[in-house]
Parts: C-alpha cells; structure tokens; sequence
C-alpha cells in the first residue's frame, strides 16, 4: 500500500477543517497564527464571514466586537458577511471580531486585531524654571508593541540620577525626569529622551531648559493693608491735633 502524500493528507485536513467548521473568516489581510491579524494605526482590514458545509445558503450571518453585536445592513447578512475596521484606532487593538450563524451560535470563527503604533515622540521643548522650583520633563511612550527602552540624556550623556537629584517615573504610558529643588548648576542643560521601538525603530524629543534665578514674592496683600493702617493712624492724629489748636485758639 503507497501512504498518503503529503498534498493529499493536506486536502484531507483542509476537507475535515471545513466540515466541522460552519462558518469561517477570510481576509485579504495575512491572518497570522491564532487568528491575528496584524494592521497598522489607521490602516483598513476588510472581513468576509462565509458559511460553509452544508448549512443553508440563505442562513442569516451575525458578527459580533468582543461579544458585542455589530450591525449590519440586511443584504450584508447572507451568503458571505462583509465588516470593515477602517481607519483602525487605538481601541482596535486587541478586539476580536467573532461571526457565527444566526441560527447556531456554536458554530463560530474569530480574529483578533493587533493594531500597531509608534510612540508619539518627537520635536523638541523648552522650558524656563525658577530656581528652587520642580522640574518636570514628559515623554508619551504607549506604543504597541511596547517601547524595549527610555533612555534619559543630559547634555547627551545618559543622566545621573542620583548625582543630578533626579527621581524617573515611568508607568508604561509616560515616563518622566523629576528634579524637587532646581538648581541652575545641576539643571540647566539640554535634555533627550530616546525610546527604542522594537517594530518602528529610535525616537527622541529634546527640551532645553532654562534656569532663572528665584523671584522674591512680596507679600503684597499684607503690605496694602500695612500702609491704609499707617495713613488711617496718622489723619487720626492730625484730626486730633487739629481739635486742640483750635481749642486753645480760641
Ligand atoms: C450547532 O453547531 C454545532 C457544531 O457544528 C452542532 O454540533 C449542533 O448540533 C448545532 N446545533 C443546531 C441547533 O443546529
Ligand atoms: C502585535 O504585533 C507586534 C509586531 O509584530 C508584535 O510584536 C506583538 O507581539 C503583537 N501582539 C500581539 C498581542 O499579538
Ligand atoms: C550643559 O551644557 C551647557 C552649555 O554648554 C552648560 O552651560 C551647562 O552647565 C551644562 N549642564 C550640565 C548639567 O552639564
């Protein structure tokens, strides 16, 4: 007996898949391993739903986003379901689109979008501070795939964070360069921030900060209320005067 070529063994798999499976997707996007699909932001992803097998030609079709129904125009419920995700937005990522019988929801298909984007970091900054004052430098780093790397330069060398009294926070959407008393010797510089995507590549944004020495806030409230208390004092005392010279004037 000849075994089975491979070819053949194929067809049959593809021949048993398409029996058990009532409906399926198709995409004129490459539909990676389990069902993702991979866009960038702002970019069209078109969806056909097709019935197969032997269900009825005829039979409704029903999409649904993350369990939710979508809805379609009534021509676009049978023979073959048309949905598309065009411009893809932020919210795109990570939803999965299901299609399914109306009739049978247990027979179903999904994909699942994985939109990408790159940092929104770019252009440069500047920034004027009063000495003494907090200096804050922000960079926006959601991205999808995430950032491998933020790197912080001072007057383009990695910075210092304990001899520039620096504090970093970074919680994945942002990530800032804090310094709680500015001091015009440690802070006045050319500052980076330098993200590295591992899908888009090297991006920075410059800030160029200035240092100006601390304003003396007179408390001027105060002052006001001071001098009005000074002149109300001393017309009292001139009225005062004055009704005494003219007593002895008399
Ligand atoms: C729905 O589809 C499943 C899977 O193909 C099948 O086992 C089941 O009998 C179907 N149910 C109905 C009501 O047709
Ligand atoms: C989305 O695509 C990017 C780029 O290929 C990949 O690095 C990332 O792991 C994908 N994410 C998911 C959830 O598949
Ligand atoms: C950065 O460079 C500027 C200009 O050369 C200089 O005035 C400043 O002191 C430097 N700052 C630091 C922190 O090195």
């Amino acid at each position: 007996m000849k075994l089975m070529s491979i070819p053949h063994l194929f067809h049959l798999l593809l021949f048993c898949a398409t029996q058990t499976l009532g409906v399926r997707i198709q995409s004129d996007s490459v539909v990676g391993s389990e069902g993702v699909i991979q866009i960038e932001l702002e970019g069209t992803v078109s969806l056909l739903c097709l019935s197969d097998g032997d269900s009825e030609p005829d039979e409704g079709l029903v999409w649904l986003r993350n369990g939710a129904m979508v809805r379609l125009m009534e021509e676009n419920k049978k023979n073959g379901s048309r949905v598309c995700v065009t411009p893809a937005i932020q919210e795109d990522n990570g939803a999965t689109f299901t299609c399914h019988l109306s009739s049978n929801a247990s027979d179903s298909d999904s994909v699942t979008l994985n939109v990408t984007y790159p940092p929104p970091i770019m252009g440069s900054e500047e920034l004027v501070v009063e000495e003494e004052s907090v200096l804050v430098l922000q960079c926006d780093i959601l991205a999808n795939p995430q950032v491998s790397s933020v790197v912080w330069t001072v007057n383009g060398s990695t910075v210092d964070l304990l001899a520039g009294g620096f504090t970093l926070t970074d919680d994945g959407v942002t990530s800032q360069l804090i310094a709680n008393s500015v001091d015009k010797s440690l802070h006045a510089a050319s500052y980076g921030c330098l993200a590295n995507s591992p899908l888009y590549g090297e991006f920075n944004k410059t800030f160029q900060v200035t240092v100006t020495d601390k304003v003396m806030k007179f408390p001027l409230m105060p002052i006001i209320a001071g001098v009005v208390v000074v002149c109300l004092t001393a017309i009292l005392a001139v009225i005062s005067r004055w009704s005494k010279i003219r007593q002895c004037c008399k």
